[in-house]
């Protein structure tokens, strides 16, 4: 009952100010984003009856972070989206304060999801709650309540449980903090999804010769990708050290061979998903296909909501596009879904492109200033390579330093330009996702990711390419089409 009534509500506020985000320039064209209010985490992206279920943490009523509904698309292709209900409302006694984030598995033909019910008790304590709700259609959604509750030895800082198959049994890993404060990803086990138990830490800050890795860790995923097991995780409260973890929280993974009876999980370091400045909390679901993707919350928890130009249009943030993982030759590959191909149109092909130091090129503007756009480096002989995309954004190859950087004006004072930076051993390829206020950059096959949101003003839409030394590439450019049904 009182969930048909906040779900009513969030519906309404969304009827009233969806014209409003509607008339935003910098509203996307192939990004998933909320009608209206404040997206963050992807939660529950599953393949269910034939089709992709996507959910995410949603507060329609605001621009801003506070009490978390489950917001929902679903989609044939991976490509055309539409708006299902509201599948989540924060409206009993162990979620009222938020259906935080989680995840969903099919078991005999029905959709399970699983989340954090967040509490705020009567004395202002946090109260966290790992619950369940089960559907038939995977549209209306029966809370089951919770089934775990937080094991001694965490603080209530206990969320967003990601379970999975592996033989007979159901699998959970949730991210925690110990009551020492350190950052840890637990595991628990079931025979049938509804009786849970704790068996152990799987990774955490001071474990398998990590360090002091960050006082929290959110949002984890594991999963078996080409023989290896990945841990994805998104650690809170890492110190920047030089071109690595400058934003405030950071996401990335772990690579290892698990023995989940054992809950043994020796790993590698931790390497970042993404080197961009708007990334974080992604989640992967197993397609029909058997592919593993990914998609990410293109935003970032330092960038106070207030500083994107859009909160005067009622709305903020947005999911990357999904991208495909792939494990090889020690490392995680990611690559834009293959589908999204489907978006193009208007396809403009250079070849042998000459770019020099007396030489730049240019590309006509596009329709709306919305592009994929794909660079083939054939021969190189430079100090290094700049790609200017509006006047605001460059992206850039220095042979000195190895390094590829991604500049960005700041969002509230465009004369500062913001850096982020990674390691690349030779520049072979970029492909860009340009929409209308984000920028999505893959390196040399997937080996590294950069996004960003940007927010350029509507006339700036040249592209040029410019190099100190020579270089030859194949040049190719796409306008892209829009996903929302
Ligand atoms: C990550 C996160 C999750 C939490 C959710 C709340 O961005 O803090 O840990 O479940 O957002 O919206």
């Amino acid at each position: 009952m009182k969930d048909n009534h906040l779900k009513e509500t969030a519906v309404k506020r969304a009827a009233e100010y969806r014209e409003m985000a509607g008339e935003d320039p910098y509203r996307l064209h192939f990004h998933l984003m909320p009608p209206v209010g404040l997206m963050n985490d992807p939660n529950g992206l599953v393949f269910f009856q034939g089709k992709y279920h996507f959910f995410y943490q949603w507060n329609p009523f605001e621009t801003a972070h506070g009490v978390k509904f489950w917001g929902h698309y679903v989609s044939d292709n991976l490509v055309y989206w539409e708006e299902a209900p509201v599948a989540l409302a924060p409206d009993q006694w162990y979620d009222r304060n938020g259906c935080y984030s989680g995840s969903a598995v099919v078991h005999e033909d029905q959709m399970y999801i699983f989340y954090t019910g967040n509490v705020r008790n009567d004395a202002g304590e946090r109260e966290s709650y790992q619950c369940m709700a089960v559907s038939e259609d995977g549209v209306q959604f029966d809370k089951k309540g919770p089934v775990i509750n937080v094991p001694d030895g965490y603080t209530a800082h206990f969320r967003d449980p990601k379970v999975f198959k592996k033989g007979p049994r159901w699998y959970m890993v949730v991210g925690a903090q110990t009551v020492e404060e350190k950052g840890e990803v637990v595991l628990f086990s079931s025979d049938d999804l509804e009786t849970w138990s704790f068996q152990g830490t799987l990774a955490g800050s001071d474990r398998s010769g990590l360090g002091s890795f960050g006082y929290m860790w959110e949002c984890p995923d594991f999963f078996e990708l080409n023989g290896e097991d990945i841990l994805l995780v998104s650690p809170q409260g890492l110190e920047p050290n030089g071109i690595l973890y400058n934003n405030v929280y950071q996401s990335g993974y772990f690579a290892g061979k698990a023995d989940l009876e054992r809950v043994s999980y020796p790993h590698g370091g931790f390497t970042e998903l993404d080197r961009g400045f708007d990334f974080y909390a992604p989640q992967t679901m197993l397609d029909g296909n058997g592919r593993r993707l990914l998609v990410g919350w293109m935003g970032s928890a330092d960038e106070g909501s207030t500083s994107h130009p859009t909160t005067h249009h009622g709305w903020v943030h947005a999911m990357t596009i999904p991208r495909v993982l792939e494990w090889e030759n020690g490392r995680l590959l990611q690559q834009p879904a293959e589908e999204l191909k489907q978006l193009r149109g208007n396809n403009r092909e250079y070849r042998d492109v000459l770019v020099t130091d007396q030489q730049s090129f240019e590309l006509p503007s596009s329709r709306d200033n919305v592009f994929e756009l794909q660079v083939q480096v054939k021969s190189w002989d430079a100090a290094s390579f700049s790609l200017t995309i509006g006047t605001n954004n460059q992206l850039i190859y220095r042979e000195a330093t190895k390094t590829f950087t991604l500049e960005r004006a700041n969002f509230e004072k465009p004369n500062v330009v913001e850096r982020r930076h990674c390691a690349l051993d030779e520049l072979k390829e970029i492909r860009v996702f340009k929409d209308t206020s984000s920028l999505e950059i893959f390196l040399n096959g997937g080996e590294e990711v950069f996004t960003a949101r940007v927010y350029d003003e509507a006339y700036d839409q040249l592209v040029s390419f410019h190099a100190e030394g020579d270089l030859k590439m194949d040049v190719a450019k796409w306008d892209l089409g829009r996903i929302l049904l």
